[in-house]
């Protein structure tokens, strides 16, 4: 879906973002701003604030901010057309009507009716339930602990044992063999069509917007499938759902829950834990941790206790770290399951163990240790050498130290001679490990934030995604030849957003710089931009933060760090004499760094000329603020 700017900033700029905002979180005026406890982290005292002026919100603690519109997309979760079709109907405004071609209409069609089935279907299985004939499945699911708000909440149901119940209801409703073939619903053969789900207990599979996507039937009691799953169809595809995140999504705490099967999901569900969620009937792919990642970087494994889940276990490590979700594996022992131990021992034990789960590193370590024997000296050996070696997974020195303590302290080994053999280890690699480190170590220091302090206080992190690499400075580093260099591109871009921030905070000082800066002066590419964007408004009356914002929403990189320069707070305002030099200094310093710059590329004399006069202009320079 794609909305011409001009339509994007209609809605925005109708939209008040206090208004918006006020319905969710308790907000209270503070000079010309508005502050409440931030929603998107735990805090105590009010750290986030919203700003009718620049109709912008920042949290001082996480560093979370933006405009409404972003605001809806990180609170509900919406995509950008969501949120932004969510606000035009509030403010009355009609967006355009998408164009698409015959094709994708026929396409979208196709998918509107499968929903609408799905849907219809999900309803139909529920409503048996208070059927005398469903009454069979009422009690399974009830004897299972379901309360009938939780099978309300998740929307349970039964399928009847008549073969082709459904099928015939669907008819009814006027849908034809063509596109009931597309819905997985139904076995088609030459003798007939039946109802693929039959005398279960049936668990509607929602997507992250509530809609019926595929189904799960369960056997009540034993026999063969124990579960049936609705096959892969245009709505479905098994890698990119998760049962529960529709829910899941907007949870509060920082991590989710991850388990295998419907069951565990409902019943963590219904015992408080509404974070948890499962990937259904398949593996766990790299496709539901990027999925997951959307929405935490943090994850508590906590699939069966038995050889299977372990196994499933060691293989989402893995996919979960390379996608940058850390994590950490639920001892449910001596239960097969979360929903097992929840009913035997309560929710109480299974926050306990939530707080007690294991490093998922330390984990592996556990998982390989039983595959030897350590009454053996010689297994026992083995099994220290491949500790060793998995700790060298580790590219950073430090943080495979803190690991090296860790497995000492579980495992009862002697810090020093664990270390020693690690070093051993490496060096008996050689090269390869060597080099390996090396590449990774590079990556490491990248995502480093070691940003010098200026007079801006700037938030630690960045929102909920944690730390990562700053975009526009890594460009700055490739340029850069030496750590001089380097320290002065880093002392000149800090002047840049300094000033950027000055501006728009204070617009009366665009005054007192005429003549002397340019949006040209920003030499950082993206404050360039920004700059450019910033004067523009200023000049025709309309200076709009918010709006600017709104073309840096698919960059989030450069989303954050605009949305960080829009709302960094100046220590005071400019009233002070020590303000006023910082400023003036400041004017100076950009004005200096863009001269200096353009000396270095300047390709004729006469260029050269003109910037040595500049230059020299600039010495003579006397900015008043009064
Ligand atoms: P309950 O016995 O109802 O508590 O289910 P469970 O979740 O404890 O069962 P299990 O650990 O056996 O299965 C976990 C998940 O794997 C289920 O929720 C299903 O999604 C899937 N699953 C289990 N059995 C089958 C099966 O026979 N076929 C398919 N396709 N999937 C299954
Ligand atoms: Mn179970």
């Amino acid at each position: 879906m794609y909305y011409p700017d001009d339509v994007v900033e209609e809605v925005r700029s109708r939209s008040d973002i206090v208004d918006i905002i006020s319905g969710y979180v308790k907000l209270q005026k503070k000079g010309s701003s508005y502050f409440g406890l931030c929603p998107f982290h735990h805090e105590k005292s009010p750290s986030f604030s919203v700003s009718p002026n620049k109709q912008m919100y920042y949290c001082f603690g996480c560093g979370a901010g933006g405009n409404v519109i972003t605001f809806l997309m990180e609170y509900e979760n919406y995509s950008f057309p969501e949120a932004l079709k969510v606000l035009a109907d509030r403010a009355g405004i009609e967006l355009p009507k998408q164009e698409m071609t015959k094709e994708a209409r026929a396409q979208a069609d196709l998918k509107m009716t499968l929903l609408e089935i799905n849907k219809l279907a999900a309803n139909y299985f529920h409503h048996q339930l208070k059927q005398p004939h469903g009454q069979i499945g009422y009690e399974y699911l009830s004897k299972r602990g379901l309360s009938d708000d939780t099978i309300r909440h998740f929307g349970l149901g039964y399928s009847n044992k008549t073969s082709d119940d459904l099928y015939r209801y669907l008819k009814g409703k006027g849908y034809g063999d063509d596109i009931l073939k597309e819905t997985g619903l139904f076995t088609i053969s030459e003798r007939g069509t039946w109802d693929k789900f039959w005398n279960r207990v049936m668990f509607p599979i929602l997507d992250t917007n509530n809609r019926v996507i595929g189904f799960g039937g369960r056997v009540m009691g034993d026999g063969e499938p124990k579960y049936l799953n609705s096959p892969e169809t245009k709505l479905f595809d098994k890698s990119r759902n998760l049962y529960g995140l529709n829910y899941a999504r907007s949870t509060r705490e920082k991590y989710f829950l991850v388990c295998e099967g419907y069951m565990d999901v409902i019943a963590m569900h219904q015992a408080g834990f509404t974070n948890a969620v499962a990937s259904l009937g398949t593996a766990f792919t790299t496709q539901h941790a990027s999925l997951m990642k959307r929405y935490t970087s943090q994850v508590i494994l906590t699939y069966d206790s038995d050889d299977a889940g372990v196994k499933a276990a060691l293989r989402a490590i893995p996919i979960l770290k390379e996608v940058g979700i850390s994590c950490k594996v639920l001892n449910m022992k001596p239960y097969k399951d979360p929903d097992e131990f929840i009913k035997n021992l309560g929710a109480d034990a299974f926050r306990e163990r939530i707080e007690g789960a294991k490093n998922s590193f330390l984990f592996e370590i556990d998982v390989m240790k039983r595959g030897y024997d350590l009454e053996d000296p010689e297994q026992k050996t083995n099994f220290y050498t491949a500790v060793a070696r998995k700790l060298l997974e580790f590219p950073d020195a430090l943080e495979r130290d803190n690991y090296i303590q860790a497995v000492s302290r579980e495992q009862f080994i002697n810090y020093q001679d664990l270390k020693q053999l690690v070093s051993r280890t490496a060096a008996r690699l050689g090269p390869a490990w060597a080099e390996s480190r090396q590449t990774a170590r590079y990556e490491g220091r990248e995502s480093g934030t070691g940003r010098g302090a200026g007079y801006v206080s700037e938030p630690a992190g960045s929102g909920r995604g944690g730390t990562r690499p700053g975009g526009t400075e890594a460009s700055g580093r490739m340029r850069g030849s030496g750590p001089g260099r380097r320290e002065k591109e880093d002392g000149a871009k800090q002047s840049q957003r300094l000033l950027l921030t000055w501006l728009i905070e204070d617009p009366r000082l665009f005054d007192k710089i005429r003549g002397i800066i340019t949006p040209d002066d920003f030499r950082e590419e993206l404050y360039h931009t920004v700059a450019t964007m910033v004067f523009e408004g200023h000049e025709s009356g309309n200076l709009s933060p918010a709006g600017i914002l709104n073309h840096f929403i698919n960059d989030e990189e450069q989303y954050k760090e605009v949305a960080a320069l829009f709302n960094a707070s100046l220590k005071d305002s400019l009233g002070s004499e020590e303000q006023k030099k910082a400023f003036s200094e400041t004017v100076m310093k950009v004005r200096k760094n863009s001269l200096d710059e353009a000396s270095r590329t300047a390709s004729d004399i006469g260029q050269l000329q003109e910037i040595i006069r500049a230059q020299s202009a600039l010495k003579t320079l006397h900015i008043s603020l009064d």
